[in-house]
């Protein structure tokens, strides 16, 4: 029975009512497809780095909604700020991970304030920026910050060609000053900033979450998907023609695959289908991407 579902999917299906069922398809549970595992691998490795004067730095490049926050958070769980004592019993926070996201703008001194923010660190208004720049250094090595995280980088790296260099500038410097690698994440706007300048690009390895296609790796994330929806039916997502319908509806981004199904998924529950089908599918109030463009034209 229910075979197309995980143990812990089963169960709570078994027992469930269809409220708790929706309630729980709304809720997010995050998938690990093979490219996220890889980049989660490559980001641990850059935590335990060793100190150098050349720090290795990763861009994580890809479109909006295909999954680079997300990744970015779930490194940010792994490695969470803790408290310790140190030798006379005083309390200190340890904060290996910093995920901070860029301000809208090229603004360096919104962008320290972000960091202070986050950290719950008071700064004054009239503060100079190179004393800021000291503050936060100090304080990043005293909360022993392994990696700096800086979610929508093209924010601060667009602009004209000045501003893109002074913040290429700012990322050169707490990379030199603070020895530790930066993990940044953005659009392609971002990979190209960076490429126009020698040093940084050298320093930046790129990865791209390429947008979803037909293959072996989006079965599998729709086998994941399949595994924990509490459907009381299986769907075969993997089927041909339903992978294509689910791929062409949501232009190849996660972020609509998954919207697409938790919608469908909730229909198949009220309708008492109890599994995706293409008419579900046809049926679920959904927008695909391409139209919403044409709609604000
Ligand atoms: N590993 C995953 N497991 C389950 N769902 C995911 C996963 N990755 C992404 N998603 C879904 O995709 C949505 C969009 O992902 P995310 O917010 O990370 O995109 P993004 O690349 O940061 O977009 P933007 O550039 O607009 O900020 C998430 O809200 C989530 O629903
Ligand atoms: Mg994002």
């Amino acid at each position: 029975m229910m075979k197309h579902l995980s143990e812990k999917t089963r169960k709570f299906v078994e027992i469930a009512t269809d409220e708790q069922r929706i309630k729980h398809i709304k809720e997010f549970r995050w998938i690990g497809y093979s490219d996220a595992i890889k980049i989660l691998k490559k980001m641990d490795d850059l935590l335990d780095y060793p100190k150098s004067s050349r720090m290795p730095n990763l861009l994580l490049v890809g479109d909006s909604n295909n999954g680079k926050t997300v990744l970015l958070n779930q490194f940010h769980k792994r490695h969470q700020a803790y408290v310790e004592e140190d030798e006379n019993g005083f309390s200190k926070v340890k904060n290996p991970v910093l995920y901070i996201q860029a301000p809208p703008e090229p603004d360096e001194k919104r962008f320290y304030n972000i960091i202070f923010e986050k950290l719950y660190a008071p700064y004054k208004t009239s503060e100079k920026i190179e004393q800021r720049q000291l503050r936060l250094i100090h304080l990043l090595k005293e909360m022993e910050t392994k990696v700096l995280v800086i979610d929508e980088i093209h924010h601060v790296l667009a602009g004209t060609l000045a501003k893109q260099r002074l913040f290429l500038n700012v990322l050169k410097y707490l990379s030199n000053e603070l020895q530790i690698p930066l993990i940044c994440a953005g659009t392609r706007d971002a990979f190209n900033a960076i490429q126009t300048d020698a040093q940084l690009s050298n320093r930046f390895e790129p990865k791209v979450l390429p947008r979803w296609t037909n293959d072996k790796e989006l079965k599998r994330l729709l086998i994941s998907f399949e595994n924990i929806l509490p459907l009381k039916k299986e769907s075969n997502l993997i089927e041909n023609s339903i992978t294509n319908k689910i791929l062409a509806m949501s232009d190849g981004l996660i972020g609509e695959i998954s919207k697409i199904i938790e919608l469908s998924a909730i229909l198949a529950i009220e309708s008492k289908v109890e599994m995706i089908t293409t008419n579900i599918l046809n049926s679920i109030d959904y927008t695909s991407p391409d139209k919403r463009k044409k709609f604000i034209l």
